[in-house]
């Protein structure tokens, strides 16, 4: 008897692991194992002798039970602190976030541009990007050879369709469409063979145009200016230059007081403290031909302004460049 308990300590010291310990366990309590043998031979010894065998085995069944039970809690204990230990987190490192997204600075300019004009009651109206040369030019009045329409500005997809260099054409589609009176904008993309810091061959204008009886050169200025006043500042001066565009008449291009040097000149408006922002004149009544609206009941207005431009000046962009690049550092600015 004392030499299976000797045995069993012996091997018990050497037991590192719950699967070590269940093999020591099917040893000695198993089914098959040293202690139950012993119980079973009981039946060979003498009956006067068998109480008091009896009992010794009971007792070392029940320490070797006992013992068993206390180093597997230990082990388990040591396991379970061993996976803790190796799942703690460092509270201390960096921790995991998501990059949101910007609107773009083109996107955004342009829906503030598009918000202004729709609560003035201008609806939306849209064009091809690919257009007939008759709408791009010759329904707006640009004679056949004029320098507008010169490969070296305009992308060509064959001899009668361009890329639209301007959204002009939209003007002419939308009134083929509908009677007077209109009033809409058409923002877009259009594109010209041209590329330094201040020119992209994508780039993005919005239209304007309202046509009905009565409408004088007044309206438009109310309009432009309130425009101008919201995009800029109710303090910015405005001013009207005579200019020249085949599609009306007369013509202007209008300008704002330079928001960088308050009108005192600087580099941005090249010391005239003045800058353009924007094209527009009244409805030449050629187009209202093209488009079989009577010149002599209506009349309209129109304009035009390049997005980019607008950008550059509100967020001081001074490489056009770096609307398209899609560098991250930019676009997280905006
Ligand atoms: N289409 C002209 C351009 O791209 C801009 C423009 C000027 C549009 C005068 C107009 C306008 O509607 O009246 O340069």
């Amino acid at each position: 008897m004392t030499s299976i308990k000797d045995s069993f300590y012996a091997e018990l010291k050497s037991v590192n692991s719950l699967n070590h310990l269940s093999d020591l366990k099917v040893k000695y309590l198993g089914k098959k194992g040293i202690i139950t043998s012993e119980m079973k031979s009981l039946s060979s010894l003498p009956v006067d002798e068998r109480p008091a065998h009896g009992k010794k085995i009971n007792d070392l069944k029940t320490s070797i039970e006992a013992e068993i039970d206390r180093i597997e809690s230990e082990l388990k204990n040591r396991e379970l602190k061993t996976q803790l230990l190796s799942e703690s987190i460092d509270v201390t490192l960096p921790g995991k976030y998501t990059l949101f997204g910007t609107e773009h600075p083109i996107n955004r300019t342009l829906s503030e541009i598009v918000d202004i004009f729709v609560k003035m009651g201008f609806s939306i109206e849209e064009g091809p990007e690919v257009e007939l040369d008759y709408y791009n030019f010759e329904a707006l009045n640009f004679p056949k050879n004029h320098p507008a329409r010169d490969m070296q500005d305009t992308f060509f997809v064959s001899d009668n369709t361009v890329l639209r260099t301007h959204t002009s054409p939209v003007q002419v589609r939308g009134m083929e469409k509908r009677n007077p009176p209109v009033r809409f904008i058409a923002p877009g993309k259009v594109y010209r063979c041209d590329a330094d810091m201040t020119h992209t061959p994508l780039f993005h204008q919005v239209e304007g145009l309202m046509v009905d009886r009565h409408i004088t050169f007044s309206n438009l200025k109310g309009i432009l200016v309130a425009f101008l006043h919201q995009m800029f500042g109710a303090e910015t001066p405005v001013r009207f230059r005579p200019s020249f565009f085949p599609f009306t008449e007369p013509s202007a291009e209008v300008d704002i007081g330079c928001i960088f040097c308050k009108g005192s000149g600087c580099r941005v408006c090249k010391g005239s403290g003045w800058l353009e922002i924007l094209g527009a004149g009244m409805v030449n009544p050629r187009v209202f031909e093209y488009v079989k609206y009577d010149t002599e009941e209506f009349t309209g207005f129109a304009f035009g302004m390049g997005v980019e431009r607008i950008a550059m000046l509100k967020y001081s962009i001074d490489d056009i460049r770096l609307f398209f690049e899609n560098d991250i550092r930019f676009l997280r600015q905006f």
